[in-house]
């Protein structure tokens, strides 16, 4: 199962755009679109709850649907703009609901993480109305899904300064989508 973790906001959103162009190259997908979910961080009452039902191993709660279904991928593709040199909050806010112990990541003995979730590939698609800067989107990415959740290679497809005056917005879109191609 491919799933396709929709961090796009607006409604005729390009980074949208240009992750469906991927998508059509990679096949059928499960798609969750944050932004029409009543996604909640955690706050003490949700933590405490799941937390109990770690220690119980009651991984059949609902409040792991969706740590098991990214768990369960075969391939994810994440889209999110880039906002405030980052992503949507919303974005965060899905990591953390996901972000399960026992589910997508375990402890080893040693204190070392250890990745439980399936997928091998995970690709990261941005746009951005100036220069991207991965550093607090992509990377941070990067980081959990090789460190934390033992998904092994990532990669970012992007398209950049689309919001700078008298830029061709359009065709630096269609140029990206056109890359999609050589992308494997
Ligand atoms: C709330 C918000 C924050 C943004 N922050 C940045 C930013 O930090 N750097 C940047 O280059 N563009 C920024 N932009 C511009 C977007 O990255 C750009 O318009 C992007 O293409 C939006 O993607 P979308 O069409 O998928 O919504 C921001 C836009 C919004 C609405």
């Amino acid at each position: 199962m491919i799933l396709y973790v929709n961090a796009c906001v607006r409604t005729e959103s390009r980074t949208d755009r240009l992750a469906r162009a991927l998508l059509h190259k990679l096949g059928a997908f499960e798609e969750v679109r944050l932004a029409d979910m009543e996604l909640q961080p955690l706050n003490g009452e949700r933590l405490a709850y799941r937390e109990a039902q770690i220690a119980k191993q009651n991984y059949e709660d609902s409040i792991f649907t969706l740590p098991r279904q990214f768990a369960q991928a075969d391939l994810i593709v994440v889209s999110a703009p880039y906002w405030d040199g980052q992503f949507p909050a919303i974005l965060k806010i899905y990591l953390e609901n996901i972000y399960a112990i026992g589910i997508v990541t375990k402890y080893a003995a040693d204190g070392r993480p250890l990745g439980l979730c399936k997928a091998k590939k995970l690709y990261y698609v941005t746009t951005a109305g100036g220069s991207y800067r991965p550093k607090f989107s992509f990377d941070y990415i990067d980081r959990l899904a090789k460190g934390m959740f033992g998904i092994r290679e990532t990669r970012l497809l992007y398209a950049e300064n689309l919001d700078i005056e008298g830029s061709d917005a359009e065709g630096i879109l269609a140029k990206a989508i056109s890359g999609i191609e050589e992308i494997e």
